[in-house]
């Protein structure tokens, strides 16, 4: 789809890749930025001129209902939506004592929630395209971060099946977008994963992420697996269990560790 005069709905668009794809597109689309703190979207509006926010916690299904009155009351034509509202958080399952996390109510159920209130509001337009947010870890299960990993799974089937519906009921114009990121250090997402991202060989640039999914949009791709998450994507399909496990290990370590 032409990435021009749309009406764009981003969640997780007050920071990392949610921002990033909402500052490119800025320019010749009109953006509405979601999360869940207002004085963050009240920042980021007031620096990037033209930008529109408003608050919405994608796990709870009432705000998500909320946000698409305020949609169709104010920007009735939205024609696109990028789920980036997402966290990871390290969970060690050999540590009865360890919080379990909420990545299934924000990554999984929050996806859910935004793709079934918004795309029958997405099928009215002449063209529209709604992307998924995944992950390579997606495609390669992160041994320090078993329910994120199971999230993005979730959210990459949810992703196939809905694209075959939209293809079922013949929806031609209607785009149905995974992209898989690999790591992108530049963000908030996992501090002690990040913080030393830029000397990991499967992380990526901001700005060549943004670039990669903008490209892939506008050819409507229906994967985008930007950088390293192709290499991600083709050790999932057919690497032998042993090197799976080596190539993850590693995150092991940074998060919990030498043994
Ligand atoms: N960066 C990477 O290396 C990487 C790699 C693979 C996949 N991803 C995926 O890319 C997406 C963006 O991640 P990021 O790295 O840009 O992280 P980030 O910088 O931490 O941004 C996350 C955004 O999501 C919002 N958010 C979190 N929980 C929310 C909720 N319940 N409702 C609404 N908004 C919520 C946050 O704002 P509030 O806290 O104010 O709500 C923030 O705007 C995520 O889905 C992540 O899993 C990232």
């Amino acid at each position: 789809m032409k990435l021009e005069n749309n009406t764009v709905l981003i969640t997780g668009g007050t920071s990392g890749l949610g921002l990033g794809l909402a500052q490119a597109l800025l320019k010749h689309n009109t953006v509405i930025v979601t999360s869940r703190r207002p004085a963050v979207i009240e920042q980021v509006t007031a620096e990037n001129p033209g930008m529109i926010g408003y608050p919405v916690d994608v796990s709870d299904l009432a705000s998500v209902e909320h946000l698409k009155e305020t949609i169709l009351n104010q920007h009735p034509t939205l024609n696109m939506v990028i789920n980036s509202a997402g966290i990871m958080q390290n969970v060690n399952f050999f540590d009865a004592t360890a919080p379990l996390s909420k990545e299934i109510e924000t990554n999984l159920i929050g996806t859910i929630n935004i793709d079934k209130v918004f795309l029958p509001l997405l099928a009215q337009q002449p063209e529209a395209t709604l992307v998924n947010i995944t992950s390579g870890l997606a495609y390669v299960a992160s041994t320090a971060h078993p329910i994120y990993s199971a999230s993005k799974a979730g959210v990459g089937a949810l992703t196939e099946a809905i694209r075959g519906q939209a293809n079922y009921f013949g929806h031609e114009k209607l785009h149905i977008i995974q992209v898989a990121p690999p790591l992108v250090s530049e963000t908030n997402l996992n501090p002690t994963m990040h913080e030393n991202g830029e000397k990991n060989p499967v992380n990526m640039k901001l700005t060549d992420f943004v670039a990669a999914v903008v490209k892939g949009i506008e050819k409507d791709k229906p994967i985008i697996n930007p950088g390293p998450s192709k290499l991600l994507n083709i050790i999932g399909r057919f690497a032998p269990m042993g090197l799976r496990l080596r190539a993850m290990k590693g995150s092991m370590m940074t998060e919990f560790g030498k043994k």
